[in-house]
């Protein structure tokens, strides 16, 4: 694959620190000093968006989705076009991605034409099948297990708030969905203290808090699982919560209305956390569900922080996994 060289300062520690040809799939797929590096690009790109304008010349991406999207849509095509890549979307929500043929086919057209395919996709499965079979780069943009660039983009968002995250705790309250997962494991990552706050019958996949837990062993990082809100966000610095019914389980949303009202984000249940805490929300919000009008229109709201750093975290993840040599500081300003 070939290497350019993008920043035009040398950086104070010249380290190459990417990781071309490789997938995100999980949040599993980053290391905790991967990570740190992918925060530390991010916030480059960010501040410096000019310097990073060819990151991706030459390179088209695909992306196929199968579920609606107002956010990731939107923010993998500014990302790849601010960094001089180009891409084609292609709306799959009619049609499952291996309707007409088999991944496997689809995956040796596009890595003939493309420098990476972005998914959105029902199975897990279909995203772990096209990063096998593939040999160019494949981003998870959510499946029904996880949505890493969502939890990536949240905790770079918390890192600006916050500083360094192993001081903070987040407590999400709600439906364990592919978000919460992927929000586990990256706390897990990055050694800092999350809570769950689930109904019975609702929680984490055992898997994936089991693989949280063994990552947790080697950096620190704390996991409370808990099925009562108010224990979960008591004294917390951040409050978080998704949908009640993700996309997938409408057949669902009468049982979950009986079930998830005591999770409900309202100004009685955020009042418990600390008084400086903020609350987070991935989008779309189901207003006077999940959460209330008063608290995610308050102060305490960052969720359009959230939504611009979509943005700016996947540029990172497409210059790291697809636009070869950057030049960078291994460690952060947190480190
Ligand atoms: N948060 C999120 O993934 O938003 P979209 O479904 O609009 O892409």
């Amino acid at each position: 694959m070939r290497s350019q060289t993008i920043a035009a300062e040398p950086a104070p520690h010249p380290i190459t620190t990417t990781f071309p040809g490789r997938d995100l799939v999980s949040i599993r797929d980053l290391s905790p000093l991967e990570l740190e590096s992918l925060f530390h690009l991010a916030s480059l790109i960010k501040t410096r968006p000019e310097e990073f304008r060819a990151a991706l010349a030459g390179k088209h991406i695909a992306m196929f989705f199968e579920k609606p999207s107002l956010r990731t849509r939107i923010t993998f095509e500014a990302a790849i076009c601010g960094l001089g890549g180009s891409v084609s979307f292609i709306d799959q929500r009619h049609e499952r991605l291996d309707a007409r043929e088999t991944l496997n086919d689809i995956a040796h057209n596009l890595e003939r034409w493309v420098g990476g395919i972005v998914l959105r996709t029902f199975a897990h499965e279909t995203v772990e099948g096209m990063a096998e079979h593939a040999c160019v780069p494949v981003i998870n943009a959510l499946s029904e297990v996880e949505h890493p660039c969502q939890a990536l983009a949240d905790y770079f968002t918390l890192q600006e708030k916050f500083g360094d995250l192993r001081k903070i705790t987040l407590a999400y309250v709600g439906d364990g969905n592919n978000v919460m997962h992927s929000l586990l494991l990256t706390a897990a990552l990055l050694g800092s203290k999350i809570r769950l706050g689930t109904p019975k019958g609702y929680g984490a996949n055992p898997q994936i808090l089991a693989d949280a837990r063994e990552i947790a062993k080697q950096t620190g990082a704390v996991i409370e699982l808990m099925s009562d809100p108010r224990k979960a966000v008591r004294g917390v610095d951040a409050v978080y919560t998704d949908a009640w019914t993700s996309m997938g389980h409408e057949h669902e949303t009468d049982e979950r209305a009986r079930i998830f009202p005591p999770y409900q984000v309202n100004n009685e249940l955020i009042a418990v956390a600390a008084p400086h805490a903020v609350f987070m929300h991935c989008l779309p919000a189901h207003r006077n569900e999940e959460v209330t009008d008063a608290v995610i229109d308050s102060v305490r709201s960052i969720v359009f922080d959230q939504a611009e750093n979509r943005m700016h975290v996947q540029k990172a993840i497409l210059t790291m996994l697809i636009g070869g040599k950057t030049r960078q500081p291994l460690r952060s300003a947190h480190a």
